[in-house]
Protein backbone atom coordinates (compact mmCIF):
# COMPACT_ATOMS: atom_id res chain seq x y z
CA UNK A 1 0.00 0.00 0.00
CA UNK A 2 2.59 2.22 1.06
CA UNK A 3 4.21 1.41 -1.96
CA UNK A 4 1.64 2.08 -4.38
CA UNK A 5 1.49 5.93 -2.88
CA UNK A 6 5.03 6.45 -2.86
CA UNK A 7 4.44 5.52 -6.87
CA UNK A 8 1.96 7.79 -7.52
CA UNK A 9 3.40 10.64 -5.58
CA UNK A 10 6.34 10.28 -8.29
CA UNK A 11 4.15 9.85 -11.26
CA UNK A 12 2.91 13.23 -9.62
CA UNK A 13 6.70 15.11 -9.22
CA UNK A 14 7.56 13.65 -12.52
CA UNK A 15 4.23 14.88 -14.37
CA UNK A 16 4.75 18.61 -12.59
CA UNK A 17 8.56 18.55 -13.87
CA UNK A 18 7.85 17.73 -17.21
CA UNK A 19 4.61 20.47 -16.93
CA UNK A 20 7.29 22.96 -15.48
CA UNK A 21 9.62 22.43 -17.91
CA UNK A 22 7.14 22.74 -21.08
CA UNK A 23 5.57 25.89 -19.77
CA UNK A 24 9.46 27.08 -18.94
CA UNK A 25 10.73 26.34 -22.58
CA UNK A 26 7.26 26.68 -24.75
CA UNK A 27 7.29 29.91 -26.83
CA UNK A 28 4.18 31.92 -26.20
CA UNK A 29 1.70 31.07 -28.77
CA UNK A 30 2.21 32.63 -32.22
CA UNK A 31 -1.62 33.64 -32.72
CA UNK A 32 -1.50 35.19 -28.43
CA UNK A 33 -0.67 39.10 -29.65
CA UNK A 34 -2.71 38.70 -33.19
CA UNK A 35 -5.65 37.62 -31.17
CA UNK A 36 -4.41 40.73 -28.66
CA UNK A 37 -5.01 43.11 -31.89
CA UNK A 38 -7.98 41.29 -33.08
CA UNK A 39 -9.89 42.01 -29.85
CA UNK A 40 -8.47 45.54 -29.32
CA UNK A 41 -9.28 46.46 -32.92
CA UNK A 42 -12.79 44.85 -32.81
CA UNK A 43 -13.68 46.21 -29.30
CA UNK A 44 -10.99 49.25 -28.59
CA UNK A 45 -12.43 50.97 -25.25
CA UNK A 46 -12.63 53.87 -27.29
CA UNK A 47 -12.37 55.75 -31.12
CA UNK A 48 -10.80 58.96 -31.65
CA UNK A 49 -12.37 60.11 -34.51
CA UNK A 50 -11.90 63.60 -36.30
CA UNK A 51 -14.37 65.02 -38.40
CA UNK A 52 -13.39 65.06 -42.53
CA UNK A 53 -16.87 65.94 -44.24
CA UNK A 54 -19.15 67.34 -43.23
CA UNK A 55 -22.71 67.96 -45.83
CA UNK A 56 -26.22 68.91 -45.56
CA UNK A 57 -28.29 66.66 -45.85
CA UNK A 58 -32.09 68.53 -45.44
CA UNK A 59 -33.28 71.35 -43.93
CA UNK A 60 -32.59 70.20 -40.44
CA UNK A 61 -29.92 66.99 -40.74
CA UNK A 62 -26.26 67.13 -41.62
CA UNK A 63 -24.00 64.27 -42.77
CA UNK A 64 -20.82 63.82 -40.76
CA UNK A 65 -17.87 61.89 -41.94
CA UNK A 66 -15.24 61.15 -39.49
CA UNK A 67 -11.70 59.33 -40.07
CA UNK A 68 -10.08 58.15 -36.92
CA UNK A 69 -7.71 61.07 -35.75
CA UNK A 70 -4.81 58.40 -35.38
CA UNK A 71 -3.29 57.42 -39.09
CA UNK A 72 -1.92 54.40 -37.02
CA UNK A 73 -5.16 53.09 -35.65
CA UNK A 74 -8.03 51.82 -37.70
CA UNK A 75 -11.83 52.20 -37.52
CA UNK A 76 -13.57 49.24 -35.30
CA UNK A 77 -15.81 47.12 -37.74
CA UNK A 78 -19.13 47.15 -37.26
CA UNK A 79 -22.32 45.41 -38.46
CA UNK A 80 -24.60 47.41 -40.61
CA UNK A 81 -27.30 48.75 -38.51
CA UNK A 82 -25.03 49.44 -35.21
CA UNK A 83 -24.33 52.64 -33.50
CA UNK A 84 -21.47 54.59 -31.71
CA UNK A 85 -21.96 56.61 -28.67
CA UNK A 86 -19.92 60.06 -29.11
CA UNK A 87 -19.06 62.58 -26.68
CA UNK A 88 -19.43 66.24 -26.97
CA UNK A 89 -18.12 68.61 -24.37
CA UNK A 90 -21.24 71.75 -24.12
CA UNK A 91 -19.91 74.31 -21.51
CA UNK A 92 -18.28 71.99 -19.32
CA UNK A 93 -20.43 69.13 -19.49
CA UNK A 94 -19.02 66.17 -20.90
CA UNK A 95 -21.90 64.44 -22.33
CA UNK A 96 -22.71 61.59 -25.03
CA UNK A 97 -25.30 60.60 -27.33
CA UNK A 98 -25.77 57.49 -29.85
CA UNK A 99 -26.34 57.63 -33.32
CA UNK A 100 -26.51 55.10 -35.54
CA UNK A 101 -23.99 54.65 -38.50
CA UNK A 102 -24.91 55.56 -41.89
CA UNK A 103 -21.71 54.28 -43.66
CA UNK A 104 -21.50 50.92 -45.29
CA UNK A 105 -19.25 48.26 -42.93
CA UNK A 106 -17.37 47.23 -46.30
CA UNK A 107 -15.15 49.99 -46.56
CA UNK A 108 -13.52 51.12 -43.12
CA UNK A 109 -11.79 54.57 -44.37
CA UNK A 110 -14.14 56.26 -42.56
CA UNK A 111 -17.48 55.97 -40.47
CA UNK A 112 -20.54 58.55 -41.65
CA UNK A 113 -23.10 59.78 -39.21
CA UNK A 114 -27.03 61.68 -39.75
CA UNK A 115 -27.37 63.94 -37.05
CA UNK A 116 -30.94 65.95 -36.80
CA UNK A 117 -31.63 69.12 -34.77
CA UNK A 118 -33.84 68.01 -31.93
CA UNK A 119 -35.43 71.57 -31.23
CA UNK A 120 -34.60 71.89 -27.85
CA UNK A 121 -32.17 69.37 -27.58
CA UNK A 122 -28.90 69.68 -25.88
CA UNK A 123 -26.24 67.91 -28.12
CA UNK A 124 -27.88 67.92 -31.63
CA UNK A 125 -28.02 71.83 -31.96
CA UNK A 126 -24.73 71.96 -30.39
CA UNK A 127 -23.33 69.56 -32.97
CA UNK A 128 -25.17 70.70 -35.70
CA UNK A 129 -23.95 74.72 -34.85
CA UNK A 130 -20.39 74.05 -33.43
CA UNK A 131 -18.78 70.75 -34.78
CA UNK A 132 -16.60 71.69 -38.23
CA UNK A 133 -14.35 69.89 -39.92
CA UNK A 134 -10.99 69.05 -38.02
CA UNK A 135 -13.13 68.79 -34.77
CA UNK A 136 -11.75 65.75 -32.92
CA UNK A 137 -14.32 64.09 -30.45
CA UNK A 138 -14.32 60.70 -28.57
CA UNK A 139 -16.51 57.86 -29.67
CA UNK A 140 -17.60 54.27 -28.41
CA UNK A 141 -17.24 51.37 -30.00
CA UNK A 142 -20.14 50.39 -32.25
CA UNK A 143 -22.47 48.44 -30.61
CA UNK A 144 -26.13 47.50 -30.50
CA UNK A 145 -28.40 44.84 -31.72
CA UNK A 146 -29.88 45.85 -34.85
CA UNK A 147 -28.69 44.16 -37.69
CA UNK A 148 -28.63 40.88 -40.16
CA UNK A 149 -28.27 37.64 -38.12
CA UNK A 150 -28.41 35.34 -41.36
CA UNK A 151 -28.69 32.11 -38.86
CA UNK A 152 -32.39 33.63 -37.68
CA UNK A 153 -33.66 36.58 -39.37
CA UNK A 154 -34.31 34.38 -42.83
CA UNK A 155 -34.42 35.77 -46.36
CA UNK A 156 -37.01 38.27 -45.71
CA UNK A 157 -36.61 41.78 -44.07
CA UNK A 158 -38.92 44.82 -43.57
CA UNK A 159 -37.29 47.21 -42.23
CA UNK A 160 -39.92 50.43 -41.14
CA UNK A 161 -38.29 53.32 -40.48
CA UNK A 162 -39.64 57.13 -39.02
CA UNK A 163 -38.20 60.12 -40.17
CA UNK A 164 -33.97 59.75 -38.64
CA UNK A 165 -34.38 56.34 -38.24
CA UNK A 166 -33.66 55.69 -41.84
CA UNK A 167 -29.94 56.42 -40.92
CA UNK A 168 -29.11 52.64 -39.67
CA UNK A 169 -31.10 51.53 -42.80
CA UNK A 170 -29.09 53.13 -44.95
CA UNK A 171 -26.16 51.23 -43.93
CA UNK A 172 -28.05 47.79 -44.05
CA UNK A 173 -29.09 48.81 -47.97
CA UNK A 174 -25.41 50.04 -48.86
CA UNK A 175 -24.34 46.80 -47.01
CA UNK A 176 -27.29 44.76 -49.04
CA UNK A 177 -26.82 45.58 -52.32
CA UNK A 178 -22.77 46.30 -52.62
CA UNK A 179 -22.40 42.69 -51.89
CA UNK A 180 -25.59 42.03 -53.81
CA UNK A 181 -27.10 39.91 -50.71
CA UNK A 182 -29.88 37.29 -52.01
CA UNK A 183 -32.36 39.01 -49.58
CA UNK A 184 -36.01 40.60 -50.18
CA UNK A 185 -36.26 43.28 -48.59
CA UNK A 186 -39.08 45.97 -47.97
CA UNK A 187 -38.58 49.02 -46.51
CA UNK A 188 -41.37 51.34 -45.27
CA UNK A 189 -40.26 54.78 -44.39
CA UNK A 190 -42.69 57.37 -43.27
CA UNK A 191 -41.47 61.11 -42.89
CA UNK A 192 -43.59 64.24 -41.98
CA UNK A 193 -43.44 66.10 -45.83
CA UNK A 194 -41.33 65.33 -48.69
CA UNK A 195 -38.37 67.69 -47.72
CA UNK A 196 -38.08 65.67 -44.69
CA UNK A 197 -37.04 62.01 -46.80
CA UNK A 198 -33.57 61.79 -46.13
CA UNK A 199 -31.44 60.09 -48.93
CA UNK A 200 -34.30 60.39 -51.04
CA UNK A 201 -31.92 59.89 -54.45
CA UNK A 202 -29.94 57.43 -53.24
CA UNK A 203 -32.76 55.01 -52.65
CA UNK A 204 -33.98 55.58 -55.63
CA UNK A 205 -30.68 54.55 -56.93
CA UNK A 206 -30.98 51.63 -54.90
CA UNK A 207 -34.89 50.37 -55.82
CA UNK A 208 -33.81 50.95 -59.51
CA UNK A 209 -30.54 48.64 -59.59
CA UNK A 210 -32.15 46.02 -57.05
CA UNK A 211 -34.92 44.26 -58.20
CA UNK A 212 -35.29 42.53 -54.53
CA UNK A 213 -35.18 46.02 -52.72
CA UNK A 214 -38.50 47.70 -53.13
CA UNK A 215 -39.42 51.37 -51.11
CA UNK A 216 -42.49 52.69 -49.49
CA UNK A 217 -42.30 55.97 -48.75
CA UNK A 218 -45.94 57.49 -46.19
CA UNK A 219 -46.37 61.04 -45.73
CA UNK A 220 -48.34 62.13 -42.82
CA UNK A 221 -48.41 65.89 -43.57
CA UNK A 222 -47.96 65.79 -47.27
CA UNK A 223 -47.45 69.03 -49.27
CA UNK A 224 -49.69 69.36 -52.14
CA UNK A 225 -48.62 67.84 -55.15
CA UNK A 226 -47.33 64.59 -53.21
CA UNK A 227 -48.74 61.75 -55.26
CA UNK A 228 -48.24 59.06 -52.80
CA UNK A 229 -49.08 57.40 -49.52
CA UNK A 230 -50.55 59.22 -46.47
CA UNK A 231 -50.63 58.91 -43.20
CA UNK A 232 -49.20 56.64 -40.59
CA UNK A 233 -47.77 53.25 -40.94
CA UNK A 234 -50.87 51.43 -40.36
CA UNK A 235 -50.63 47.08 -40.65
CA UNK A 236 -53.08 48.16 -44.03
CA UNK A 237 -50.22 50.05 -45.04
CA UNK A 238 -47.79 47.07 -43.88
CA UNK A 239 -49.72 44.38 -45.75
CA UNK A 240 -50.18 46.41 -48.86
CA UNK A 241 -46.49 46.18 -49.34
CA UNK A 242 -45.39 43.22 -48.28
CA UNK A 243 -48.39 40.66 -49.12
CA UNK A 244 -48.32 38.96 -46.06
CA UNK A 245 -46.37 38.75 -42.33
CA UNK A 246 -45.40 35.25 -42.39
CA UNK A 247 -41.73 34.14 -42.51
CA UNK A 248 -40.41 37.63 -42.47
CA UNK A 249 -38.67 39.53 -39.73
CA UNK A 250 -39.12 43.14 -38.85
CA UNK A 251 -36.55 46.07 -37.94
CA UNK A 252 -38.47 49.01 -36.23
CA UNK A 253 -36.21 52.07 -36.16
CA UNK A 254 -38.19 55.68 -35.08
CA UNK A 255 -39.00 57.82 -31.95
CA UNK A 256 -40.74 56.64 -28.80
CA UNK A 257 -44.05 57.35 -30.03
CA UNK A 258 -43.78 55.58 -33.16
CA UNK A 259 -42.14 52.66 -31.32
CA UNK A 260 -45.68 52.32 -29.63
CA UNK A 261 -47.61 52.72 -32.71
CA UNK A 262 -45.81 50.14 -34.42
CA UNK A 263 -45.96 47.54 -31.85
CA UNK A 264 -49.86 47.53 -32.18
CA UNK A 265 -49.86 47.31 -35.69
CA UNK A 266 -47.22 44.13 -35.93
CA UNK A 267 -49.20 42.64 -33.32
CA UNK A 268 -52.86 43.07 -34.69
CA UNK A 269 -50.70 41.48 -38.12
CA UNK A 270 -49.90 39.15 -35.52
CA UNK A 271 -46.21 39.12 -36.03
CA UNK A 272 -44.75 37.37 -33.08
CA UNK A 273 -42.81 39.17 -30.96
CA UNK A 274 -39.37 37.15 -31.73
CA UNK A 275 -39.53 38.09 -35.16
CA UNK A 276 -38.95 41.79 -34.49
CA UNK A 277 -35.86 44.18 -33.41
CA UNK A 278 -37.04 47.67 -32.21
CA UNK A 279 -34.54 50.66 -31.88
CA UNK A 280 -35.49 53.94 -30.41
CA UNK A 281 -32.64 55.92 -29.00
CA UNK A 282 -32.95 58.55 -25.85
CA UNK A 283 -35.82 59.34 -23.30
CA UNK A 284 -39.20 60.15 -23.16
CA UNK A 285 -39.76 64.32 -23.86
CA UNK A 286 -41.57 64.50 -20.67
CA UNK A 287 -41.33 61.72 -18.36
CA UNK A 288 -44.42 62.69 -16.45
CA UNK A 289 -46.95 62.09 -19.31
CA UNK A 290 -45.32 58.01 -18.96
CA UNK A 291 -47.24 55.26 -18.06
CA UNK A 292 -46.88 54.02 -15.07
CA UNK A 293 -45.09 57.43 -13.51
CA UNK A 294 -46.15 57.64 -9.82
CA UNK A 295 -49.41 60.50 -9.03
CA UNK A 296 -48.70 63.26 -6.97
CA UNK A 297 -44.94 63.62 -7.93
CA UNK A 298 -44.07 67.00 -9.21
CA UNK A 299 -42.08 67.66 -12.01
CA UNK A 300 -40.25 70.44 -9.88
CA UNK A 301 -39.86 68.08 -7.34
CA UNK A 302 -35.56 67.71 -6.46
CA UNK A 303 -33.89 65.03 -4.06
CA UNK A 304 -30.56 64.84 -3.29
CA UNK A 305 -28.31 61.84 -4.45
CA UNK A 306 -25.40 60.69 -2.89
CA UNK A 307 -22.41 59.05 -4.68
CA UNK A 308 -19.30 57.46 -2.60
CA UNK A 309 -16.61 57.31 -5.64
CA UNK A 310 -12.94 56.20 -5.36
CA UNK A 311 -10.47 59.37 -6.47
CA UNK A 312 -6.56 59.36 -6.61
CA UNK A 313 -7.04 55.94 -4.64
CA UNK A 314 -9.17 57.04 -1.62
CA UNK A 315 -13.16 57.00 -1.26
CA UNK A 316 -15.23 59.76 -1.45
CA UNK A 317 -18.82 60.95 -1.43
CA UNK A 318 -20.74 63.90 -2.52
CA UNK A 319 -24.08 64.71 -2.23
CA UNK A 320 -25.96 66.98 -5.05
CA UNK A 321 -29.37 67.72 -5.60
CA UNK A 322 -31.04 66.67 -8.87
CA UNK A 323 -34.65 67.09 -10.62
CA UNK A 324 -36.80 63.92 -10.55
CA UNK A 325 -37.85 64.32 -14.13
CA UNK A 326 -34.10 64.23 -15.63
CA UNK A 327 -32.18 60.69 -15.89
CA UNK A 328 -29.39 60.38 -13.33
CA UNK A 329 -27.32 60.08 -15.76
CA UNK A 330 -27.66 63.62 -16.83
CA UNK A 331 -27.92 65.40 -13.81
CA UNK A 332 -24.58 63.43 -12.77
CA UNK A 333 -23.11 64.82 -16.00
CA UNK A 334 -24.41 68.24 -15.65
CA UNK A 335 -22.29 68.18 -12.01
CA UNK A 336 -19.33 68.78 -14.21
CA UNK A 337 -17.22 70.05 -10.87
CA UNK A 338 -17.55 66.68 -9.36
CA UNK A 339 -15.78 65.21 -12.63
CA UNK A 340 -17.32 61.82 -12.43
CA UNK A 341 -17.89 60.08 -15.77
CA UNK A 342 -20.08 56.63 -16.04
CA UNK A 343 -19.41 55.19 -19.04
CA UNK A 344 -22.16 55.33 -21.65
CA UNK A 345 -23.62 54.82 -25.08
CA UNK A 346 -26.92 53.97 -26.18
CA UNK A 347 -28.21 56.19 -23.34
CA UNK A 348 -31.75 54.41 -23.45
CA UNK A 349 -31.69 51.29 -21.35
CA UNK A 350 -30.45 48.93 -23.59
CA UNK A 351 -26.40 48.31 -23.46
CA UNK A 352 -25.85 48.15 -19.97
CA UNK A 353 -22.69 50.04 -20.12
CA UNK A 354 -23.63 52.93 -17.48
CA UNK A 355 -25.09 49.95 -15.21
CA UNK A 356 -24.76 51.24 -11.65
CA UNK A 357 -25.40 50.21 -7.82
CA UNK A 358 -28.42 51.52 -6.11
CA UNK A 359 -27.48 51.39 -2.77
CA UNK A 360 -31.24 52.70 -1.29
CA UNK A 361 -33.77 54.85 -2.55
CA UNK A 362 -36.01 54.81 -5.31
CA UNK A 363 -35.90 55.44 -9.30
CA UNK A 364 -38.46 55.22 -12.16
CA UNK A 365 -37.78 54.02 -15.35
CA UNK A 366 -40.01 53.73 -18.68
CA UNK A 367 -42.21 50.65 -18.75
CA UNK A 368 -40.77 49.49 -22.10
CA UNK A 369 -36.90 49.70 -20.62
CA UNK A 370 -35.82 46.29 -20.06
CA UNK A 371 -33.37 45.73 -17.13
CA UNK A 372 -31.92 42.20 -17.58
CA UNK A 373 -32.76 40.39 -14.44
CA UNK A 374 -29.12 40.06 -13.11
CA UNK A 375 -29.23 43.54 -12.23
CA UNK A 376 -32.24 44.19 -10.71
CA UNK A 377 -31.48 41.30 -8.53
CA UNK A 378 -28.32 43.00 -7.12
CA UNK A 379 -29.73 46.38 -7.23
CA UNK A 380 -28.23 47.90 -10.37
CA UNK A 381 -29.73 50.50 -12.31
CA UNK A 382 -29.45 52.34 -15.43
CA UNK A 383 -28.71 55.57 -14.85
CA UNK A 384 -29.54 56.92 -18.31
CA UNK A 385 -33.11 55.77 -18.38
CA UNK A 386 -33.88 55.79 -14.02
CA UNK A 387 -35.42 58.92 -12.41
CA UNK A 388 -34.38 59.35 -8.89
CA UNK A 389 -38.43 59.56 -7.54
CA UNK A 390 -36.79 59.68 -3.72
CA UNK A 391 -33.24 60.84 -2.52
CA UNK A 392 -30.47 58.15 -3.64
CA UNK A 393 -27.24 56.63 -2.85
CA UNK A 394 -25.11 55.37 -5.53
CA UNK A 395 -22.28 53.27 -5.63
CA UNK A 396 -19.61 54.28 -8.43
CA UNK A 397 -16.60 52.72 -6.49
S1 LIG B 1 -26.00 53.88 -21.72
FE1 LIG B 1 -26.77 52.03 -22.51
S2 LIG B 1 -27.93 51.29 -20.84
FE2 LIG B 1 -27.32 53.23 -20.16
Amino acid sequence: MEKDIMADIKKYQKAEKLKKWRDEVQPIPWYFDGLENLCNRIHPEKQILQVSDIQQLSHDTKLYRFISANPNKLLAPFRAGQYIGLTVEINGVRTSRAFSLVSSPNQLAYYELGIKRKEGGFVSPYILDNIKVGDILEATEPMGNLYYNRIFHGKDLVFIAGGSGITPFISMLRYISERMLPLNVWLIFGCLTEKDILFREELQDIQSRRLNIRIKYILSEPESGWNGACGFITKEEILNEIGSADNKYFYVVGNRSMYFFIEEQLKAMGVPRHRIIYEAFGVPDDITEVMGWPEGIDASKKVNISVEFIKQGKKQKEIFEAQCTEPILNSLEREKELGLEINNSCRSGACALCRTKLVSGKVFVPPEVIIREIDQEFGFIHPCVSYPLKDLHLDLT
